[in-house]
């Protein structure tokens, strides 16, 4: 069976996380993936390591299914061979910070002259503006992008979330900017760029916070658990902040992450007060409504979690969804690594690699019917360059063995 992307070469000059997330769900959907790497490698294959001398967690979980080259680009030889390859791919890919590859001599206009069809993808922390030519990192993006002035407690400083919105997040958003340049170039014959920006990637991941923010301007957020509101969005803790009240609650034995996350939809009420030992409730017209409710959500969840404390997630989480009741507990990075069901799903799965053994990684979070993805290990640096540069641009021994020893490859 083939895959979706069999035949599309993406030459992968991305590093860190941002691009890496991307060109990695290129390769499991089947795209041929070469990373270019300066001749000491992606900075991350030395970042965070766990072993000596082994590439990293860091860089085997996000280059798995690539192929990787070496290539000194501030090389005149560099420059040769990139401008070959760039000519034998469908999409050049790249997070350097900005003007790196202008600086290369490789501007977009370039690049078009050299290969006409070609989709050239961009991450960059910032669009155009006053922040251009600034760096970015995971937490900067979220800090510009929304999501640290929302999230936290309301008497505690901005916070950081755990979800790699501002690299990985940005990384899908580029994925789905590539698919549809491909998918145009079947019909204009033409490439184009595609660009994002991390800050605005996380922004569109805190769409609601701003419809939250116009709704502010009409009175009070009913819903947040905040009892002041001022002109901003305020930090609402665990609170939704959607349509249905949801809080995380404790759970038995009272461990840092015994807790679940309950949200009381209209139905769910009645149940609730039924298993919560409050069954008279389910009729009180002080309590029996949304809107009844929407004063005293503090006072709801703490009778729900004066049951729940005696029982463990997993019994909450059984007794809840008996009911239909939405919920989730709040899983450790432990209990997701051992758990069975996610391994099932292959979203968890192991993987052999020469040098540090088997790691765990998470794998395709999306299924596609006909173009499963086998995730495959990351690549050794520079482990193709005889495969790209003899096999493919025809270079001999010799000539590898020269550009070698000068520092090119
Ligand atoms: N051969 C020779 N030089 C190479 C090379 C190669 N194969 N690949 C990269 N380089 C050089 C670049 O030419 C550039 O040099 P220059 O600045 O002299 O022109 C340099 O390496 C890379 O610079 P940069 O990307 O700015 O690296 P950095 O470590 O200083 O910054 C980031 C890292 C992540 C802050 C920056 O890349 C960035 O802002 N990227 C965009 C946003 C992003 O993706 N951030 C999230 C990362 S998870």
């Amino acid at each position: 069976m083939g895959k979706a992307l069999e035949g599309v070469r993406v030459l992968d000059m991305t590093h860190v996380q941002s691009g890496p997330s991307c060109t990695q769900i290129l390769a499991w959907m089947g795209a041929d993936v070469v990373k270019i790497e300066a001749t000491t490698g992606d900075i991350t294959r030395k970042q965070l390591r766990d072993l000596p001398d082994v590439d990293s967690l860091y860089f085997t979980m996000l280059n798995c299914n690539k192929r990787s080259i070496t290539l000194n680009m501030k090389s005149d030889r560099g420059k040769e061979l990139f401008t070959e390859l760039v000519g034998n791919f469908d999409i050049l890919a790249e997070n350097f910070g900005p003007g790196a590859v202008d600086r290369m001599g490789f501007s977009w206009e370039r690049l078009q002259e050299i290969n006409p069809r070609l989709i050239y993808a961009s991450i960059k922390g910032f669009g155009d503006g006053p922040y251009t030519h600034f760096k970015a990192y995971e937490v900067v993006a979220q800090a510009m992008g929304g999501s640290m002035s929302t999230t936290g407690f309301e008497d505690g400083p901005p916070l950081a979330t755990g979800s790699q919105i501002g690299d990985s997040g940005t990384g899908i958003h580029t994925v789905a900017g590539i698919l549809a340049a491909l998918f145009q170039r079947e019909r204009s014959g033409r490439g184009q760029r595609v660009t994002v920006a991390m800050q605005h990637a996380v922004l569109n991941l805190c769409r609601v916070k701003l419809r939250d923010q116009q709704r502010l301007a009409h009175g009070p957020l009913g819903e947040y658990p905040n009892k002041e509101f001022d002109d901003t969005v305020p930090r609402s803790g665990n609170a939704s902040g959607g349509g249905q009240p949801g809080w995380a609650v404790r759970c038995a034995p009272g461990g840092p992450n015994d807790y679940i996350y309950v949200i009381v939809q209209p139905v769910g009420w009645e149940p609730i007060a039924k298993l919560i030992g409050r069954p008279e409730l389910a009729d009180d017209p002080d309590w029996n409504t949304p809107d009844a409710r929407l004063s005293k959500l503090d006072k709801m969840f703490q009778m729900i979690e004066e049951w729940s404390i005696d029982h463990s997630k997993w019994e909450v989480l059984a007794k809840l969804n008996a009911h239909n009741i939405p919920c989730g507990p709040i899983l450790s990075t432990k209990e997701i690594i051992e758990d069975t069901s996610l391994a099932d799903n292959e979203i968890v799965v192991k993987v052999p690699h020469p040098e540090r053994g088997e790691f765990a990684t998470v794998g395709m979070p999306i299924k596609l019917s006909d173009s499963p993805a086998e995730v495959a290990r990351s690549p050794l640096l520079g482990e193709h360059n005889i495969d790209i540069y003899g096999k493919e641009l025809g270079l001999g021994d010799d000539e590898l063995a020269e550009l070698k020893a000068n520092g090119v490859i």
